[in-house]
């Protein structure tokens, strides 16, 4: 709301936002000065924590739209007819650079997108990769650590990250991603997006099927050369935000298809007992040409926020965040991102931050949690507690609560590498590249490479002689080309 009257936050007229009050012309100030104060104090406080990861990022409004029905696998309400709108708030990003990093450097990119259905707010909180480095959370801070920037030198380094990879095979599928040119998308109108792990769709019968979503740009995969990634990072870190920016600001609504792949149970077990792959690795991906992409609708986004940090800084996405007829699976990872992202918000943004314009879901909203910093809705007279015997008080329904999956087997924690296959997916990635997308792979993997010790450089190419031998030899005569020069 614009006004054009000055006021303290208080709504009280400012008399001057020009000259401070001081005793005389020349001062000292006068601590009876509280718009001067109350100013300088609020300055202080303008920053909250960057994101522990993702910390640099986009973010833009707009509307999803269903194509093709799905009901016969989700009863979820905004699936429930062709052509039915739903508002979606959308936030890209990298991942291990601070929240001023260039929008052009390597790294997977973040892909989240919120749906704010009529049963709540739906956050599909994926990558532009449909992969993972890892498949156990334990691993997650660890691997963190390696992208972000070393204790001692304050610097970032091959060397960690590279130890950490050639010590986690697991990783390779993505890092082959990572190195070739989808490491460098143009901006984040021309790359796809992937929900990356296994979720479920429950219909309204109450069966359950797994599934990955997939994003696909309607404009076109657009990366960068490694060169011009580098040369934007000096001209233009903001690349990307300005890219977004201006395409929405001038009506060049960028849009995704939405697909997804579907498996019933009994062909999980089929596919796993055949391939000896586990669908629930977030490491692999599940071939299309046996689970076909299903078409469900499109994504568009057409409008700016009006306020980068209201809307897009407090955006507090989370993978728990799951309407019914939609459901989580086994994968360990995102078992574990249950629990992070809500954790990680309630210390970045507050105890209180749903209550936020771009968090707070856009359907009735009732429970018994009360009180914290910042209790903008704090629901009046209405009961906070439960069970109580008093009519009209809000309960569960249960006809929304999940169909259960069967669990056995001995508590204990579990190494699957001695027994997984995790060379096959990403020769089979390497051997889809053409011949000058592998040179650039070659030449993009050797430049960090060039700058670890030899001995891991051995084991690196020990890796990557396992998922090809052409992938480590390429690699291999890329390093001897940069230490000739
Ligand atoms: C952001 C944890 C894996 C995608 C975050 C944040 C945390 C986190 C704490 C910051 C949340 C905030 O402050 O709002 C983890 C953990 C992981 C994991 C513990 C593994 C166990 C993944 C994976 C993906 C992913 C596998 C993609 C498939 C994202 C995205 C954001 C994010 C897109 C930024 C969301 C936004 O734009 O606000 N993650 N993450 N993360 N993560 Fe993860």
């Amino acid at each position: 709301m614009t006004n054009t009257r000055l006021t303290t936050a208080s709504g009280i007229p400012v008399a001057d936002n020009q000259n401070s009050m001081s005793a005389g012309a020349r001062g000292p100030l006068l601590l009876q000065d509280v718009h001067l104060i109350e100013k300088l104090q609020h300055f202080n406080r303008e920053r909250i924590p960057e994101r522990v990861v993702h910390a640099k990022g986009s973010g833009a409004y707009g509307r999803f739209t269903v194509t093709q029905d799905i009901t016969r696998y989700t009863k979820a309400r905004l699936f429930s007819a062709v052509g039915k709108t739903t508002e979606t708030f959308v936030r890209f990003s990298t991942v291990g650079g601070e929240k001023g990093s260039a929008d052009t450097e390597r790294d997977p990119r973040g892909f989240a997108i919120r749906f704010y259905t009529e049963d709540g707010n739906w956050d599909l909180t994926g990558n532009n990769t449909p992969t993972f480095f890892i498949k156990d959370p334990i691993k997650f801070p660890d691997f963190i650590h390696t992208q972000k920037r070393c204790p001692f030198s304050n610097l970032k380094s091959p060397q960690m990250m590279f130890d950490f990879w050639a010590n986690t095979p697991e990783s390779l599928h993505q890092v082959t991603i990572l190195f070739s040119n989808r490491g460098t998308p143009d901006g984040y109108r021309h790359m796809d997006g992937f929900g990356s792990h296994t979720f479920s769709l429950i219909n309204e019968a109450g069966e359950r099927v797994w599934v990955k979503w997939h994003f696909k740009t309607q404009q076109g995969i657009k990366n960068l050369k490694a060169r011009d990634a580098v040369r934007i990072a000096g001209e233009d870190p903001d690349y990307a935000q300005r890219d977004l920016f201006q395409a929405i600001e001038s009506g060049r609504f960028p849009r995704w298809t939405a697909y997804v792949q579907v498996m019933d149970d009994a062909q999980r077990l089929d596919w796993e007992r055949r391939t000896g792959w586990d669908a629930f690795d977030l490491t692999k991906v599940w071939p299309q040409g046996e689970f076909p992409r299903l078409e469900v609708g499109v994504l568009e986004l057409d409008r700016n926020p009006d306020n980068y940090h209201a809307d897009v800084e407090q955006a507090a996405f989370s993978p728990g965040h799951v309407v019914p007829g939609l459901g989580f699976s086994p994968d360990k990872m995102l078992q574990g991102r249950l629990f992070a992202y809500h954790d990680a918000q309630l210390y970045r943004v507050g105890t209180n931050h749903q209550y936020l314009p771009v968090n707070r879901p856009r359907c009735p909203v009732q429970h018994q949690q009360r009180d914290g910093a910042m209790a903008v809705e704090n629901f009046g007279r209405a009961q906070n507690y439960q069970p109580v015997d008093a009519a009209g008080v809000p309960d569960g329904d249960h006809g929304h609560g999940e169909p259960g999956w069967a669990l056995n087997g001995t508590s204990g924690r579990f190494d699957p590498r001695p027994a997984a296959d995790d060379y096959t997916q990403p020769g089979n990635l390497f051997r889809l590249l053409s011949a000058e997308e592998r040179q650039d792979l070659f030449d993009n993997m050797a430049g960090p490479l060039s700058q670890v010790d030899a001995t891991l450089q051995d084991r690196w190419l020990g890796h990557l002689a396992k998922a090809d031998p052409a992938y480590a030899e390429g690699v291999a005569a890329a390093l001897r080309a940069r230490s000739a020069r």
